[in-house]
């Protein structure tokens, strides 16, 4: 069929040609040193899998940009210069196995635990976590420069170890994120009240990114289209910001939506029949209308068909949990036409705070039972026996 050859068509993002338009969305992964965020040899070879496999652009799972931006154990660092070397022989790694890799940074700011990161976790405006029910510190002007600048310090970083490209995490109720929706910031300065003002922290990333890589460097960002929560970011405001971005010289746009406080409206649904496929593509599509970069829609995506209508309106498809299950799903799409084996049961978080990343369905543990659900009390992660909750990113 004609149409589903587009998936196997090449396009560009700034001077990065991609030979295919399926991605692997950002996944964490669960694999790096958990004092340092240094990646584990676990972590690469993953990576490298998944280059084999044929999809054509990888981007890593979140990378925190700071420590105090650090939203899960065992997540991989890129906030000292020290950690370049070690990611350069990720990215080679990917390289040598014929694929490309972006790395996606993040400052997880309220959305994490005091005892993950050994202090407050800080936000646009003080408040108690809706979904993790931390108590978040307001930031200052001051701290709010620094973490613009430490954006900017670790796209430099991601460039220095040999990554294709950088994606900046603004989306999913991450700190840039956060700025951007009215429920999280209650900021009274230039950077809170109307959508100019919540965007200016996400505008200002973007540019001291910029700065850092330059012109010719990929630079994109994964966005939240909408909060899908009662007074949170709407669909009409995800535009107005994608216009932004896209003005202010954006790559490309990931469109994607929903927090860990949306519940089912998260961004990680369950995916109910071709039907349920692609949940953000209205919003991708409205966002395409208006920006003139290229759009990558995610969310639900499992059939080869399906995928192919989509990419009539849209530059790109992303995938996350159909390449856990099957990181070789876009060879198996070159050869056939299959729908992904994924059942959109989101046990891979679970077994990705275990023991990294891995597929529920396919998931043994060793003593014979994977406990559904988090004993009271659980400790954090770290021994093995330890669990905790499901928690979004
Ligand atoms: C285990 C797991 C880890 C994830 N990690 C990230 C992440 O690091 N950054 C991110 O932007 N989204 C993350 N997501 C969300 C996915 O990238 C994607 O937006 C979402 O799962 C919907 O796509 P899918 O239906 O193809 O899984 C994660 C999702 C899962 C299931």
């Amino acid at each position: 069929m004609e149409s589903m050859a587009e998936i196997f068509k090449p396009w560009r993002m700034n001077r990065l040609g991609v030979p295919n338009k399926l991605v692997r969305s950002a996944t964490w992964e669960g694999l790096a040193n958990p004092e340092d965020g240094s990646p584990t040899p676990q972590l690469t070879q993953a990576l490298a899998d998944l280059a084999k496999g044929g999809v054509g652009l990888i981007i890593t799972g979140y990378a925190f940009i700071h420590p105090r931006g650090r939203g899960r154990p065992r997540q991989t660092g890129i906030h000292r210069d020290d950690l370049v070397d070690s990611l350069a022989d990720v990215s080679h790694a990917v390289h040598r196995a014929g694929g490309l890799v972006a790395m996606q940074i993040v400052h997880a700011g309220g959305q994490t635990k005091a005892e993950w990161i050994g202090q407050k976790p800080l936000g646009p405006s003080a408040l108690i976590h809706p979904f993790y029910g931390e108590e978040v510190a307001g930031m200052s002007l001051g701290q709010i420069e620094d973490t613009i600048e430490d954006f900017a310090r670790a796209a430099a970083r991601v460039k220095a170890a040999g990554f294709d490209a950088v994606q900046l995490h603004g989306a999913h109720g991450c700190l840039i994120n956060q700025f951007l929706s009215p429920l999280t910031n209650r900021r009274q300065d230039d950077y809170g009240g109307g959508l100019e003002n919540r965007a200016r922290f996400a505008y200002d990333v973007l540019a001291a990114a910029r700065s850092a890589v330059g012109l010719d460097y990929p630079l994109f960002i994964k966005l939240n289209s909408a909060d899908y929560e009662a007074g949170g970011l709407g669909l009409a405001d995800g535009i107005e910001v994608a216009k932004g971005l896209d003005a202010r010289g954006v790559d490309a746009i990931e469109v994607s939506g929903g927090t860990p406080a949306a519940g089912k409206l998260s961004a990680v649904r369950t995916v109910r029949g071709v039907g349920g496929e692609g949940y953000f593509l209205s919003n991708a599509v409205a966002i395409k209308e208006a920006v003139s970069c290229p759009v990558i829609s995610v969310g639900g995506w499992r059939s080869k068909a399906r995928v192919a209508e989509a990419l009539e309106q849209v530059d790109a498809v992303a995938l996350c949990r159909p390449f856990i299950r099957q990181p070789d799903l876009a060879n198996r799409w070159q050869a056939n036409d299959e729908t992904s084996a994924c059942i959109s049961c989101s046990q891979c978080f679970e077994v990705g705070m275990r023991h990294g990343l891995g597929c529920g369905q396919l998931f043994h543990e060793p003593k014979g039972h994977v406990p559904k659900a988090n004993p009271p009390g659980a400790g954090p992660v770290g021994p093995a026996g330890s669990w905790r909750s499901m928690v979004y990113v």
